[in-house]
């Protein structure tokens, strides 16, 4: 059985643009970057900010709030960040893009 659960269609997903959806009841952002796609916690560790409402600059995303960064590789934050955001493994099945928690 896959542990891969469904995150987005692959259309919900464009270029530099940041997609907010649940799954599992976990706030989930998604987006591209140079094609790449990433899937990462949509919850700003500083102070909870909705990081798909923020910016996607390079391979980051700044939050909305304060502004920390976020890199989506490796979900590390700049400051205010308290911590890291988690990063999700990412797999698209046909028209699905599906995402390991
Ligand atoms: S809530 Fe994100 S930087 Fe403060």
């Amino acid at each position: 059985m896959s542990d891969f659960v469904f995150a987005a269609r692959v259309s919900d997903v464009t270029e530099g643009q940041l997609f907010a959806t649940l799954v599992d009841d976990i706030p989930v952002a998604l987006t591209l970057i140079g094609g790449e796609l990433r899937a990462f916690g949509d919850v700003c560790t500083h102070d909870g900010g909705p990081l798909a409402e923020g910016t996607v600059m390079d391979t980051c995303v700044m939050c909305p709030r304060h502004g920390a960064c976020f890199d989506l590789k490796t979900g590390h934050g700049t400051f205010p960040a308290a911590g890291p955001i988690p990063v999700y493994e990412t797999r698209i099945e046909g028209d699905e893009i599906k995402i390991r928690l």
